[in-house]
């Protein structure tokens, strides 16, 4: 019978209850957020008259005992205290005695894991995007060595149009810094304060709420008691920011494993983050994409599964809300790792330009650009040149060469149009800095994006 709730009770409880209620062996990840939220809980309660300062200073002092036996790993974690809100009230009152009951006045656990809970998730939002910053400088950096390494550009994984490789990478730098953006954004919305909201309505104690918000360095006060107690959006929101980066990372990942097939040859993974077959003794796996794009599967289980935990809940705080930390941990341990091993896995990698400038010539891959030359020059409508170049490619099938490598007297067969000017439109290179509209290909366009994306990346303040 040693609960904190026990009062009311008469029997104690089953082990098998104690088992399935706890969350200590999860949530003791949350040791300092609840020391720091206690310790400024405490001043302000001094500070308003409801603690005395000797009261003040024996909690101050019997809370850094248990943050250095938590942190020299002595802390007896017992699944009998159910959370590591209790374990640590407990041991500060069996150091302390009686005093340190007084710390939960004007408090509840509700507002006690509301407030712990969501400035893990803050600090969280910021190191991620701090990560993804890292990968982004990386990525900008590979997209800038490769500003004219010609890439077929896909569309349906079918060759398009050529492209540089560099225009490639700042796609996905174009994908993370949304990422970033992301991160930011719900770590600013949700710098608000639940301390103080206690069990669900509020407390006739005169605390001060924008004095413990400051401290804990949230931005404000939250409005409203009831929904601060039970919001997890917070959480939500970490959820769908790391699922949307994971679903970034894979589709990269996935670029990657096909890069470095026999059949593209475009990349090769150092040593260092590549493995070996148990079996074949030639192989060399890219297990860290694989594994990346893998991982990408867990995190949008994590989503969905708190996505469905909330949506039947009744305000305000509900135990089905306890369910809330395993994924969120789980989720952030992946993004953690996940951008730091595609980041470090990057920067090792080697670009086999010889074989992405010789994949171009494959799938007569400036086709547009012949259309193109008979719309500028020759005035023929769109469609009909787009007929016109189809036979081109055609006859080049026929031919067994690319449409790059058809000679002019060939292409004035199909068209009597067509003059010996035609002949610097079919260069793939040409094709790839012909597409100078913004945004674009073109290398100059390219070396202007690296540019942008290097401002941007100064510019960042996380
Ligand atoms: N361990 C609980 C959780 O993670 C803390 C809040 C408990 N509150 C309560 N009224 N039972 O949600």
């Amino acid at each position: 019978m040693d609960k904190m709730w026990s009062g009311r009770f008469s029997e104690a409880s089953s082990s098998l209850l104690d088992d399935f209620n706890a969350s200590i062996m999860y949530d003791r990840r949350l040791y300092k957020e609840d020391i720091e939220g206690s310790l400024a809980h405490a001043a302000m309660l001094q500070a308003q008259g409801i603690l005395n300062s000797d009261e003040l200073k024996a909690i101050q002092e019997g809370m850094a005992q248990v943050l250095q036996e938590i942190e020299s790993g002595e802390f007896e974690w017992k699944i009998s205290d159910e959370d590591l809100h209790m374990a640590i009230e407990k041991r500060l009152t069996s150091i302390i005695g009686d005093v340190g009951g007084k710390l939960h006045t004007a408090r509840s656990r509700n507002d006690q894991v509301a407030v712990d809970f969501r400035r893990y998730v803050l600090r969280k939002d910021r190191e991620i995007a701090q990560l993804l910053k890292s990968l982004l400088e990386v990525i900008v950096a590979i997209a800038e060595e490769h500003t004219s390494t010609l890439l077929p550009g896909m569309t349906h994984l079918q060759h398009a149009q050529p492209i540089n490789f560099g225009f490639h990478m700042l796609a996905y730098a174009s994908m993370f810094k949304r990422d970033i953006e992301r991160f930011e954004d719900s770590r600013r919305r949700n710098n608000i304060s639940p301390l103080g909201c206690a069990a669900l309505a509020g407390t006739p104690h005169n605390i001060n709420r924008e004095m413990t918000a400051e401290t804990l360095g949230f931005d404000s006060v939250s409005v409203n008691c009831l929904d601060t107690v039970s919001d997890r959006d917070f959480a939500l929101e970490i959820l769908f920011n790391i699922s949307t980066m994971m679903m970034h990372i894979s589709r990269l990942s996935e670029e990657i494993i096909m890069w470095s097939s026999y059949e593209f040859g475009f990349v090769e993974l150092s040593d260092a983050y590549s493995t070996g077959s148990s079996i074949m003794p030639q192989k060399k796996n890219p297990d860290v994409p694989e594994l990346l794009r893998g991982k990408t599967g867990r995190v949008n289980g994590n989503l969905i599964a708190l996505l469905t935990v909330m949506k039947g809940l009744p305000l305000a705080y509900n135990k089905d809300t306890q369910e809330d930390k395993e994924g969120v941990f789980d989720s952030i341990d992946t993004a953690e790792i996940s951008l730091e091993i595609l980041r470090e896995a990057l920067k090792t990698m080697t670009v086999k330009t010889e074989n992405m400038e010789k994949a171009c010539q494959k799938g007569h891959l400036t086709a547009t650009d012949l259309a193109d030359y008979l719309v500028e020059k020759c005035g023929v409508p769109f469609r009909e040149t787009h007929f016109i170049s189809g036979k081109a490619v055609a006859r080049s099938e026929a031919l067994g060469i690319d449409i790059s490598e058809m000679s002019f007297e060939e292409l004035k067969k199909i068209d009597g149009r067509i003059n010996e000017d035609v002949m610097p439109y079919l260069v793939l290179r040409n094709s790839m800095n012909a597409r100078q509209s913004q945004g674009a290909t073109a290398t100059v366009r390219t070396k202007e994006q690296v540019e942008f994306f290097k401002e941007y990346i100064k510019g960042l303040n996380i």
